[in-house]
């Protein structure tokens, strides 16, 4: 299927850019999808929420948190997800290990927050196990003669890493992480996450769905509606979405950063789209345009400027769709993740607890550094309060006020389908063929029940 949009397709774009993208941002594919509208109900209902729980989250590979979150012996942070709880953790000899969060005496939750340490040692009666989950105490031992010692090992859960991410897997026999990440270790070759370096990490509750959530970021569909203030600078109808044949975790969108969206009706000169852009912070406000320059060569030239002195990148080996643009893939059932350098982003959406109209939604913003340079510190996570915004962190930069947008629609969606009479949503063939690939897999994980009958 292709983008039937007037004017120039994303890959016309780039064809005009002075530095021609890779291989692997060419790669596009043309499956069609379908049409029919998808239930409303799964965004709702505590029973498909049961069914997820069993069917996806104790069987999917998904990102627990940073490589850095575990860098040294003893490190140690607490992943959630649904009522499921690990104790995420490095032992002293540098394997990663992931202990379900729950003591073996009365099964009290073990550690609440991150934290370096030496054993694990529940808070209610003192029970304390090695990091390496063997039993090392128990006090007042002569009173339970009936614990066999190699019986009482933790139970842990999978674990592997990819792209500076540490991934965990509830489910004993599953198939190893490599299978799941399908063709995205091979695109990211280019833009290797790991060795980032987190420079904002901002974690809240928002009330919808946690695929309410995952929706609302992988179709530029919407900038229409909740950010028309990016519409002159910013190819949004007129984007790449990407679903190959075979992939069932990973699917991209490419957008054009630093020309006008097709929505935009009039004439805009390219001084003009420059001016809007740097009002957004994307160059030095007052930039003017040789004759014959473009807005998105200008851009693209303050981009490389802020990365070489910003950050010490020298961006030559990149493209300008790489440095400029979103180059962005979703890896189901829950991750955005950016490739490139334009928008540096990670998001991620997980159930929160039991209610399925809640989620805990995680942004992190993931620069590069310059090769051979020691990575600074990590942003320590901020949790944000439900009055507080994503622009009250300074470290996001020009997209806090973005995801300040997205963060008003979410909710308002949630809302909205608890209102609906219409038992589906009607989705754009193309510009959302996203959400229809992911709801698909999602369907491969938790098959609907033959007898779901239309709210
Ligand atoms: S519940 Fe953990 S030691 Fe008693
Ligand atoms: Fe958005």
């Amino acid at each position: 299927m292709r983008n039937r949009c007037p004017g120039p397709s994303y890959q016309e774009i780039v064809d005009r850019d002075a530095v021609a993208p890779p291989a692997i941002l060419r790669e596009t594919s043309a499956e069609p999808l379908g049409d029919e509208d998808l239930p409303i109900d799964v965004y709702l209902s505590p029973e498909q929420h049961r069914r997820e729980v069993d069917g996806l989250w104790r069987r999917v590979w998904q990102i627990a948190g940073r490589v850095e979150d575990v860098a040294n012996p003893g490190d140690s942070f607490v992943y959630d997800v649904a009522d499921d709880s690990l104790v995420v953790l490095r032992t002293q000899s540098g394997a990663l290990r992931a202990y379900h969060n729950a003591c073996l005496h009365r099964g009290t939750r073990l550690r609440e927050a991150p934290g370096r340490l030496d054993r694990i040692r529940c808070p209610f009666h003192g029970f304390t196990w090695s990091l390496d989950g063997e039993l090392a105490d128990v006090p007042c031992r002569w009173d339970f003669p009936q614990i066999e010692d190699a019986r009482f090992r933790l139970p842990e859960a999978k674990v592997a890493t990819w792209g500076g991410f540490v991934f965990v897997n509830l489910d004993p026999a599953c198939g190893p992480l490599e299978a799941h990440l399908e063709s995205l270790p091979r695109h990211f070759e280019r833009w290797p996450l790991d060795e980032r370096w987190v420079a904002a990490r901002v974690e809240r509750r928002v009330a919808c769905n946690w695929k309410v959530a995952v929706e609302a970021f992988i179709e530029t569909y919407h900038i229409v509606g909740v950010h028309p203030a990016n519409l002159p600078f910013f190819g949004d109808a007129n984007s790449q979405y990407d679903v190959w044949p075979g992939q069932r975790h990973v699917n991209r969108m490419l957008n054009a950063s630093g020309v006008p969206s097709p929505h935009v009706r009039h004439e805009l000169s390219e001084q003009r789209v420059l001016d809007v852009a740097a009002r957004f912070g994307m160059a030095r406000p007052g930039t003017k345009l040789a004759p014959g320059g473009t807005a998105r060569a200008a851009l693209v030239e303050a981009s490389r400027a802020r990365l070489e002195h910003g950050l010490g990148f020298d961006t030559r080996a990149f493209s300008d769709a790489e440095v400029q643009d979103v180059i962005q893939y979703s890896l189901f059932p829950n991750v955005v993740l950016f490739g490139g350098l334009g928008s540096p982003l990670f998001y991620r959406a997980r159930p929160d607890g039991h209610d399925p109209e809640s989620c805990l939604f995680e942004v992190m913003l993931l620069l590069p550094v310059a090769p051979g340079a020691e990575k600074p510190a990590p942003f320590p996570k901020r949790w944000l309060e439900p009055h507080e915004k994503w622009s009250d962190v300074p470290e996001l930069s020009f997209f806090g006020p973005v995801l300040d947008e997205d963060q008003a629609i979410m909710p308002r969606v949630q809302r909205g389908l608890r209102a609906a009479r219409k038992p589906g949503i009607t989705l754009a063939l193309y510009q959302e063929s996203r959400i229809r690939h992911f709801r698909r897999t999602l369907e491969t994980y938790v098959p609907r029940p033959p007898a779901a009958a239309p709210r």
